[in-house]
């Protein structure tokens, strides 16, 4: 049997780069097929030729076997190709039904066009997603976070009856509930017999839900697996070695003097909040979803402040009532999700980043004296965080995901910080530029920087941190050194209030 669909020794160019070189990749009906690869590998752009969103310079896309042209995204899905795109292509001011039909409104009596029909359409999809879904058909997509944005795309191919569905990273926005639930829409989906190719960074997805797995490296097919090895295996044939040591060795200095300090510090989101940030250290936030860590680390960049408590930074008290206040006295945050970033995709890689560095320099009102200081600083930040690009002067939006991403990281580094505080800094980031950002906050707080980090991933923080805060319910439930075990976090992370009210 053919497969459902297939690419042929497929070629694409793109100026200054060969993004796809004689790549063949087949789609079989039943199955999950797992495209993995570093940023800028090339797994975005396969998945764009497939959808008819650029044409191949040569090569075949084949349908059950036989040639098929996509001249647009419209052709394939005709053809059954449903896309989850990695940067969403939603409509803000428009409901989800709406977005759900976008351009394939069904006509009622008249040529007008049948609500009715569009919204019972959309709440049967949404039906789905059971209890954990808090909007509906007529939700306006604009009031929806990231995570329940997602679930709309999602919605969106399942009401195409798609014979192929694409996801291209559906899981880095989404919480471990959310992924749970992804998962089993995954599954279900293979047992209806429909085709699916998944991208993903993290390979213990890889491991749950594929059935085989390609890997792409500079274009290329480094690796295709009939079946699912061992994470190793697949990391490897992604970096084309080893990648051996994966966090920072730990400080040899103990850390030094006390920077950011609150104290009583709490809001509409926290309460009792004693924390200490010294130099050269790296305390990492744990905690489940709606624990208050990242309502900590707003509350610590003037977004969300405190309402409550004192605030020193360098041993001074001080107000942040703004982001501006805090990056003004060096405070910055790092935040993962790129599209909150409000990147502006035509415009050069290097004008996107020196702009949000500018708009809360305290040197605004002084352009030149700010552009030639920071020029060569991010130029020196992105060689730091391997930031993948033909040139700084090529569009932002021709970037990989993951080295859109990689700019954002790197105008912030570029200021030289006294506080740095990282929210999911590695989201979307293959595993080798993960050890690359790690090597960079070390040594950042190894220059004297104060480093916060929140981040959903255990592994990660514990790897990282030189001290463990774990949150629960808007407040800290314990603190940890090097050394703590995931199995002590974790309790700590969900037991406290509850154990407190049995
Ligand atoms: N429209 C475009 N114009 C110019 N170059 C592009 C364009 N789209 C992609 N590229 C380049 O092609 C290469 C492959 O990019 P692609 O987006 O396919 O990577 P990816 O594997 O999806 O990476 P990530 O994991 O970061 O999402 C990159 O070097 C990228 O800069
Ligand atoms: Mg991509």
């Amino acid at each position: 049997m053919s497969p459902v669909f297939e690419l042929r020794r497929i070629e694409k160019r793109f100026p200054g780069i060969k993004a796809l070189d004689d790549v063949s990749f087949a789609c079989n009906a039943g199955e999950v097929h797992a495209l993995a690869g570093e940023n800028g590998a090339g797994k975005s752009t396969l998945i764009k030729i497939l959808s008819g969103v650029y044409q191949a310079d040569s090569g075949t896309v084949l349908r059950d076997g036989v040639p098929v042209h996509f001249a647009t995204p419209l052709d394939a899905l005709k053809a059954g190709i449903s896309v989850i795109y990695q940067e969403f292509s939603l409509l803000p001011d428009r409901t989800v039904a709406q977005n759900i039909f976008l351009g394939r409104e069904p006509a009622g009596r008249f040529g007008r066009l049948d609500q009715r029909a569009m919204r019972a359409e959309t709440e049967r999809v949404l039906q789905m997603f059971g209890e954990r879904r808090r909007f509906g058909a007529d939700t306006l997509v604009g009031a929806l976070d990231v995570a329940e944005q997602q679930l709309v795309e999602i919605a969106k191919a399942l009401s195409l009856d798609a014979a192929l569905i694409v996801m291209d990273e559906p899981t880095a926005a989404l919480n471990e509930a959310e992924c749970a639930l992804l998962f089993e829409l995954v599954d279900r989906l293979r047992a209806q017999g429909r085709a699916i190719v998944y991208i993903t960074h993290r390979m213990p997805e890889i491991r749950r839900l594929a059935d085989r797995v390609t890997v792409l490296k500079d274009g290329k097919v480094a690796a295709a697996f009939d079946g699912v090895p061992e994470a190793g295996v697949i990391v490897n044939a992604m970096v084309g070695r080893d990648i051996g040591d994966f966090y920072p060795d730990p400080p040899t200095a103990p850390p030094g003097k006390v920077r950011l300090k609150v104290s009583g510090g709490g809001n509409a989101r926290l309460s009792g909040i004693d924390l200490a940030l010294r130099a050269g250290e790296i305390v990492g936030l744990a905690g489940v979803q709606g624990a208050g860590r990242t309502a900590l680390a707003h509350a610590l960049f003037g977004l969300a402040p405190f309402e409550r408590g004192t605030l020193t930074l360098d041993g001074e008290a001080v107000r942040l009532a703004s982001p501006r206040e805090a990056v003004a006295r060096g405070i910055v945050l790092l935040p993962g999700d790129r599209k909150a970033e409000g990147l502006a995709l035509m415009q050069p890689v290097i004008d996107n980043a020196m702009m949000t560095a500018r708009a809360f320099s305290p040197l605004a009102g002084h352009p030149d004296r700010t552009r030639h200081g920071t020029t060569a600083d991010m130029m020196a930040a992105f060689r730091a965080i391997d930031l993948r690009a033909a040139s700084v002067d090529v569009p932002i939006g021709s970037l990989s995901g993951g080295n859109q991403q990689k700019a954002i990281v790197a105008r912030w580094l570029a200021m030289d910080p006294k506080v740095l505080l990282f929210v999911e800094p590695t989201r979307g980031i293959d595993v080798n530029t993960k050890a690359g950002i790690y090597q960079r906050m070390r040594a950042l707080a190894d220059a004297g920087a104060a480093v916060l980090m929140v981040s959903s991933d255990l592994t990660e923080v514990l790897g990282v941190s030189d001290t463990v805060v774990v949150m629960a319910g808007g407040r800290i439930t314990a603190t940890f050194g090097r050394g703590a075990s995931e199995a002590a976090v974790m309790h700590a992370a969900t037991d406290a209030p509850q154990d407190r009210a049995a």
